[in-house]
């Protein structure tokens, strides 16, 4: 959407995969103050974001909503302002549809009072939700209403479109949002994200600035994910320019999730337009490798291993459609190391790990290689 605004995908928290329905002011104040104090603002993270339940179970007389008082007692300005002062931007939650997901009003019929609502309080993001009925409409107009109603305030607000991968919304969604879920929602398992990994393949044409392909809030420090599976996972959604959207509690984070979230390398990798987000160009039923053309020439790789033993991940240089070079230059994101290679990339990966580089070295002569799969995950 060209809104001036995701020009690089969003960065921020969001309370659902780790509160559900247990928002309150507290919460996002004490997340603001964390997200500073973690160095997660200054790694780039801006968005704090109110998912569902924030508001009370039906419309004032005037037929505004109301944020709930026993969980925001102080307001929505008021919390606001406190985010703002913080240097970080707030976001809120609705659905295209009559009511939220877990059952609260939504604003489909009231996108313009909705939108003038929420500039009002000072909002810088929507997500905007797929439950509740739609009257009769498809996504594309029921999205569309609320982008415009969103434009109208005159107040930059991100547009985050949460429909699910539905009506093959990557088709729709540049020209109608700022990033656009492709899939139900993820888990806090492995599984989970290897699920949604899988139905990325195929949509890296439908993104770029100002539009990014969303698989989902992301799942570190969460669940049943060991450290190894949440590198991996942070790794593969840097690689495909998705959205960085933590969802674990920050405010009591281990030192090795702070660590895994504010792995600058990786995030420049996310926050990088070499033309195309990340894809998948091998693939033999566990091990796969992944690339990214970088701005500069350069390529971004993921080794990911799924398979249940260490196992060694390779591909070269061509693969990854650098051209020919005396030696190329392999930059270790998570070791923050760098060595050179004659060719052959290569990483002893644990299982449900991954690796992540950035190779340098004979330029980059084929932006987007013809991927050439094989095996049970195959394009
Ligand atoms: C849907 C969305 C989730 C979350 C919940 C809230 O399931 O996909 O991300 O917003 O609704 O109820």
């Amino acid at each position: 959407l060209d809104n001036g605004l995701a020009r690089t995908p969003q960065m921020g928290w969001n309370d659902w995969n780790s509160f559900g329905c247990n928002v309150n002011e507290n919460l996002v104040r004490q997340t603001a103050d964390v997200m500073v104090s973690s160095g997660m603002a200054a790694a780039g993270y801006t968005y704090v974001n109110i998912d569902d339940c924030w508001s009370t179970k039906s419309r004032n007389a005037a037929g505004d909503l109301v944020p709930d008082p026993a969980k925001f007692p102080s307001g929505m300005k008021a919390l606001a302002d406190y985010v703002h002062s913080k240097g970080l931007k707030l976001g809120i939650y609705s659905s295209a549809g009559t009511t939220t997901c877990a059952g609260y009003p939504a604003s489909l019929g009231y996108e313009r009072r909705d939108a003038a609502l929420w500039a009002s309080w000072g909002i810088d993001y929507l997500k905007y939700d797929n439950c509740g009925d739609h009257q009769g409409k498809n996504g594309q107009q029921r999205y569309t209403a609320m982008r415009d109603a969103l434009a109208a305030t005159g107040r930059p607000i991100l547009f985050s479109l949460c429909n699910w991968g539905q009506e093959s919304v990557w088709t729709w969604g540049m020209p109608t949002g700022n990033s656009w879920r492709t899939t139900g929602d993820i888990q806090a398992n492995w599984n989970s994200v290897m699920g949604i990994l899988d139905q990325q393949v195929g949509l890296e044409a439908y993104s770029g600035p100002g539009g990014w392909n969303d698989p989902d809030m992301l799942e570190v420090g969460n669940g049943s994910l060991t450290a190894t599976e949440a590198r991996a996972h942070f790794s593969l959604w840097s690689l495909l320019n998705a959205p960085l959207i933590a969802g674990n509690d920050i405010r009591s984070m281990s030192a090795e999730t702070r660590s895994i979230l504010t792995n600058t390398e990786v995030i420049a990798v996310d926050q990088d337009w070499g033309g195309r987000q990340g894809t998948k160009i091998s693939d033999n039923g566990n091990l796969e490798v992944w690339r990214k053309p970088m701005s500069n020439g350069s390529v971004a790789v993921v080794l990911l291993n799924r398979g249940s033993g260490t196992a060694t991940v390779s591909t070269t240089a061509s693969a990854l459609g650098l051209g020919a070079a005396a030696s190329y230059s392999v930059r270790d994101l998570w070791a923050h190391t760098t060595s050179s290679s004659s060719g052959t990339i290569s990483a002893s990966v644990p299982a449900h790990g991954a690796a992540m580089y950035v190779v340098s070295g004979g330029g980059l002569v084929t932006p987007s290689p013809t991927p050439t799969p094989t095996g049970t995950n195959a394009i």
